[in-house]
This record gives C-alpha cells, structure tokens and sequence, in this order.
C-alpha cells in the first residue's frame, strides 16, 4: 500500500479539482477550468484508476455513465411519500389558500405577518436522492408518490447532481427537486428524433421523463438532463439548527453542492407573492428552462410542521400557475402530409392566431386516434395550445359552435401523394404509404440522404430535392450519384458553375464513413447514435445485412425493436437493390482500412492501431488519422483488444469507455502529436 501512496493522493487531489471544475461549470454555471485541462485532468485519473482499479470509488468523476444498460427499473416504496401541491390559478385563490391554513393553524388566536418563500415550479420530473455518509447511493422518480423507480445508474450521468456532498456528518440525507431538459437541448432532441423518422416528445417534461427511464445510461448522459434541488429531509443526526426555514434549506442546499434556482424570493406578504407571479409571467419566456408556475411556501420549518398534509398535498405549499397560452381558432383544412417514413400526418390548418409570441396557423393532429379522439371537423371552433417552445396542438373542440352540416373526419384510404392505398396495421396508430416509389418519401429520404449528420451533400436544398423528384431526375438516393452538369442545368435557377458545385459535392460525399451511410438509409430507429454502434460491431455492409435478428440486438444499446427494423430493412429486395447499386458507387460500405503509409514510418506509431474519438482541440478527426497514416499507423473505427493507442478528445463516448474497460492505452493531441514528433 504504502508504494502507491503518492498514486493514491493524486488521485484524490485530481477529484477533488475535477468536481470542483465540474461544480463551476454545471451548479454555478461560471467555468473555472479550460476544457482542454479539464480532459488532461480527467485523463491522468482515468489512467491510474485503470492501473489501481482497487481505488476506484463510486463517486469518482470518471463514474457517471455506467457500463451496462439496465434491463428494466426496480420499484422502490419512498422513505416519505412524494406528495404533489394544490393548485390556484390566481392571486384571489391564493388568498383562499392563505385563509385555510390560518384558520387551521390558529383558529382562535390570529398569526401575525409570515415569511414565504416564492420559487418559480420548474416543468420537469420530481426526483428523491438518497446520499448516505455523503454519497449518491440511490435516485428514484416520484412515479405514484409512494413507488417510485430506482433509476441510479441515469441520475448519476446528471452532472448537475453531484456524486458526493460537501458537507460531512450526515449519515443519510434525502434531496428532492426537478430535472428537466433545457429547451435547447429539448429542440436539438426533437429534431434529431425527427431525422430518424420517430415521434417528437411534445414538449420539455415528456422529454425529461422519457430520457430518465432509458434503459441506456449512455442515452441519459447525452441527452443533458439538469437538475434544481429545492427540499431535504435529514436523518440520523440531529439537523435542528442546520436548517430551519425553507430559505435556509435552500442556502444548505447549495452549500453541498446542488443547484438550486436562483431566482426564489423571501416575501413578506401574499401581495409581494402576487408581484414575483406577475413579474414571472412574462419573464419566464426569456428562461432556458421551461417553467408553468409558481410554488408558495411557508418559509418555517416549525409552522410546516404544524399543518402537516391532507391526503395528497402539503397544507403549507401552494402552486400557483400560470394559464399556458390557449386561444380559440377555426379549423379551416385538415391536411395530410406523408413523411419519410411513408408515415401519414394529418394537420389542421388555421386562421392565423397570436400565441406566445408566435403566429400560429397550423398544428399537428398526429394520427387519426387523436383525430377521433377529439372529434376535429373541418369548420369547428377549436382551441389551440403553445407554450414557451412547445410545438403547437389542438387541446379541444368547442362543439357548441360546432357549424350544423359538418362530417367527422376521416383518414384516407390512399395516399394523397401517389394515390395508392395505405395500410394501418393492427395495434399501430400510424397510418403508412408503403409504396417505396411515392414522390413524398422519396423527397423525405433524398433530404434525409443529404442532410448534415448524414451524406452532408452541400447545396442540396429542400427545393432542389422535389425539382429532382418532381422532374423524375432521380427515383433513388443512388440516382443521385448519376446525375451530371448537363442534367442539372435543366432545372430552374441552375446556372453551369451551381451545376458543377452541386457535382462535386455529391462526389465527395463518397468519403463519407460506413456509419453516415448506414444513417443515411433512413432505416427506422437507426439515428445517428445506433448507426454509429451498429457500424462498430458490423464493420462491412455484408455482416450486418447477413446478421441474425439477435446478432443485431446483441449490440450494446440496440433493443428488439431497432433490431427488427434492420433485420427487415435488409430482407427487402428494394433495399437489397439499392445497396448493390452503392456498393457500384464506391460508396464507403466498411470500416476504412488504414491506407498504406505514405510518409515515413515513425517507430512509434508504425505496426500500430489508433481510434480517435471525441472532439480534438486543434486536429479534426480526420487529420489526425491521415497524421497517423501517414507515419505508418493503422486506424480503425471501434475499440478492441488489438487497439494500441485511443486519441481522445473532448465529449468521447462508447469508445472511451470501451477502451477503459479493456486497460488501453489512451492520449491526447498533445501526446499523439508529441508521438508523431509534430
Ligand atoms: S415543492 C411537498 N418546489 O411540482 C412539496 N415542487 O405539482 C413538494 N415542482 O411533483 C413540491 N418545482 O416535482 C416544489 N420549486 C418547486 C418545484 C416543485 C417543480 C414540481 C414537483 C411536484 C410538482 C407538484
């Protein structure tokens, strides 16, 4: 022991400097520490955990993402139940409130003035976090108020929530509060989710809900959950005196290391109340989060005590909302667009209204369950609902003004696009075109082609898509590959030079790895993430279309679903086709070989075998395999056994790990091009 003595103080001086960095930067939202120092840091830790696993703890930085995906949540009955609050809708049903718990408190002997805390109530999921002797050791959901789900190995990719407290001498403490998506990474989600042909969440606390019971903690990590603590309840030492309001619980709160919002208010009067909900009102748009009230509390412990719960609210807590925007409109059309997926999407279009700050005049009515379900009639008096970012939906049918000679609405038995007939398969609410040659999903799956995370064709506008269908240019995502200057400049607007432009970036999308193909091809379930994973485990086309339904589910992260949907996608002779056709193409259908060296071989990278994952400071991914190419090292796409070296840069994931799993080696830019004597 005494031998890794110095190892083991390093080691704790680089957590130490970490989780304060990572407390800088995700609590106090205030950096502290260059990104680049920050991974230099974390490296060196992860290395000398690598070689004295024994001194790996479970509150360690380099332990948020865990290794396996759960296979299902485990119920777990709440210490103290959940409860949820009483809502008011304005200041007068405020006042009620107010009045109720007087009367209870002191019926005959009147209370003087009294502290509130008003805390604006963030739109996300209630989370109950265990720590015992100041380390994470469990994160439920709220779920029913007294089950909720063990869902530990996602809360601890939350980097908000920190892994151990600052504060010694509680043997076991419970923290509460909300995690939510902020409404960038929300938007960023729900187009990505749009990519892959999957239904978007609807707004930012399904998001949040949804992402918490992945079963893929590596999922959780990327999504950037956040979290604002704002309750404890100590046990298992005497906490009189550690907090006595809910405004010193709030001050405790931070002091340990949690986030707390900082935009909570000590009022002395319901009135002060009233103005901070007034003033929110407004302001809450201009918030990175999404909020829907405001929660009023009394600020003394001692006087919570007193009033205690009734069945399923505390007595002492109030929430008081905030209307979300609705207004009336008329439904004037009732569209239906079909998707990539061939999926049919019914929309009411609108007279234009004001809501949010926004014009809206049209709103998804998502499938034709939710048609029927709210009986929407071309002509019918509807309200309309946006909030903040939230994509707008129609939330119900005023039927009294409902005009006398209106017909339920009904799905179309065709396509409206290619007019031929659509299928709706039992126990799903999509209605589909399944002709694989409808003009629609073909412009749906040449935009997905070209589109940034996939083939990243430069040029390739929507428009110039349907003036490619439109004027039969191409039937495929392979006829574009065809196409020349002469055939182009038959189109509107398209000069000779655009022409040549367009050519040539078509061309270098061949260089476009197997794992942008694979993605490219649209297949259902397969964003850019699983074509990723699929790509690393099936390293050519051929092994992937010849692999066995399990074969595919056996790849980390990818369940039955998405690998049903491969295995099928790849029995369809249409598919088939088309993969032959690119395979003519030279298109990249494999995990690139290394290319023979071409420069002079470095004895210390010669014979060697690189990845390179994550984002480099300096170097793209790709210079820095064309370096280590050229000085005779081999790179390949996915880590195993035979890997030497893994470059890392910033926001490395699978491999990252992988690689730790398996003791490789790993470097920085720096290193490697300290190896490469650059
Ligand atoms: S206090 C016993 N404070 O709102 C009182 N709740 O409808 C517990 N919420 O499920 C709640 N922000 O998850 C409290 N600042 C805040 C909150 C908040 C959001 C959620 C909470 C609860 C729901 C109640």
């Amino acid at each position: 022991m005494t031998q890794i003595q110095p190892e083991m103080k390093r080691i704790e001086e680089l957590r130490q400097l970490l989780k304060q960095a990572s407390y800088a930067y995700y609590v106090l939202d205030a950096p502290t520490m260059e990104d680049t120092v920050y991974d230099r840091l974390y490296r060196e830790l992860q290395e000398l955990e690598i070689k004295y696993p024994e001194l790996v703890t479970a509150d360690s930085p380099t332990q948020r993402v865990g290794e396996r995906p759960a296979t299902h949540f485990t119920s777990v009955r709440h210490n103290i139940p959940l409860y949820s609050l009483e809502n008011a809708f304005n200041v007068e049903e405020l006042q009620n409130w107010e009045q109720r718990w007087r009367r209870q408190l002191t019926p005959s002997n009147p209370l003087g003035d009294v502290e509130y805390v008003a805390e604006l109530k963030i739109d996300g999921a209630a989370l109950a976090l265990t720590y015992e002797n100041g380390v994470l050791v469990r994160g439920v959901t709220r779920g029913d108020g007294v089950m909720g789900e063990d869902i530990t190995q996602n809360v601890r990719t939350i980097r908000s929530i920190p892994l151990s407290l600052n504060f010694d001498g509680i043997e076991k403490i419970e923290v509460r509060g909300e995690t939510f998506l902020p409404l960038e990474v929300f938007k960023q989600i729900n187009q990505e989710r749009q990519k892959a042909g999957e239904q978007v969440f609807a707004n930012p606390r399904n998001a949040a809900a949804g992402t918490l019971r992945q079963l893929d903690p590596r999922i959780v990590a990327r999504r950037r959950l956040d979290f604002f603590a704002y309750t404890l309840h100590i046990s298992g030492m005497d906490d009189a005196g550690i907090a006595n309001t809910q405004w010193e619980a709030l001050e405790l709160l931070q002091k340990m290391g949690f986030r707390v919002n900082l935009q909570h208010k000590l009022c002395h009067s319901l009135a002060e109340v009233g103005e901070y909900y007034q003033y929110w009102d407004t302001e809450r748009l201009n918030l990175p989060y999404m909020t829907d009230g405001v929660v009023v509390k009394l600020n003394s412990f001692k006087l919570q005590e007193q009033l205690g719960f009734t069945q399923k609210f505390p007595r002492w807590a109030v929430a008081l909302k905030y209307a979300a925007e609705e207004a009336p409109t008329r439904v004037e059309k009732i569209t239906v667009n079909v998707g990539r997926t061939g999926a049919l999407t019914p929309l009411a279009e609108m007279l234009p209204v004001q809501l949010a700050g926004t014009t809206v005049s049209r709103a998804t009515l998502h499938n034709s369950d939710r048609i029927a379900q709210l009986d929407i009639r071309i002509g019918d008096t509807v309200i309309v609902r946006k909030a903040g970012e939230i994509i707008p939906e129609v939330v119900r049918v005023i039927t009294e003004l409902r005009p006398s000679d209106t017909q339920p609405f009904v799905m179309p038995t065709h396509c409206p696009v290619c007019g031929q007939p659509v299928v709706r398969e039992s126990g799903e609410a999509v209605t589909r075109c399944v002709n694989a040659s409808c003009a629609a999903i073909l412009k749906g799956e040449i935009e997905h082609w070209v589109s940034r995370d996939a083939l990243d064709i430069k040029g390739m506008g929507e428009k110039l898509v349907h003036q490619l269908v439109d004027k039969e240019l191409v039937h495929s995502v392979a006829d574009l590959y065809d196409l020349t200057t002469e055939r182009l400049c038959v189109l509107e607007r398209m000069g000779q030079k655009l022409a040549e432009k367009l050519v040539s970036a078509i061309a270098l999308s061949k260089n476009k790895p197997w794992s942008r193909v694979l993605y490219g091809l649209g297949i259902r379930h397969v964003g850019s993430v699983n074509a990723q994973l699929l790509t690393e485990k099936f390293t050519t086309v051929e092994l992937l279309a010849a692999a066995k339904q399990s074969d595919i589910e056996g790849v980390y992260g990818i369940g039955a679903e998405i690998a049903q949907s491969v295995y099928d996608w790849f029995r369809t002779p249409a598919n088939q086709t088309l993969i032959s056709r690119l395979q003519v193409l030279e298109l990249q259908l494999a995990t690139t070989e290394a290319p023979k060296a071409v420069g002079v071989n470095n004895p210390n990278i010669a014979g060697k075998i690189f990845v390179v994952t994550g984002t480099l400071p300096t170097l793209k991914r790709d210079e820095a395999k064309e370096l280590i190419q050229q000085a005779g090292g081999k790179v390949t796409d996915s880590v195993s056994k035979k890997t030497d070296f893994l470059v890392v840069g910033a926001d490395a994931g699978s491999k990252l790990e992988k690689a730790q799993t398996l003791g490789i080696a790993q470097l920085s830019e720096a290193q490697l091009l300290e190896l490469l004597g650059e």
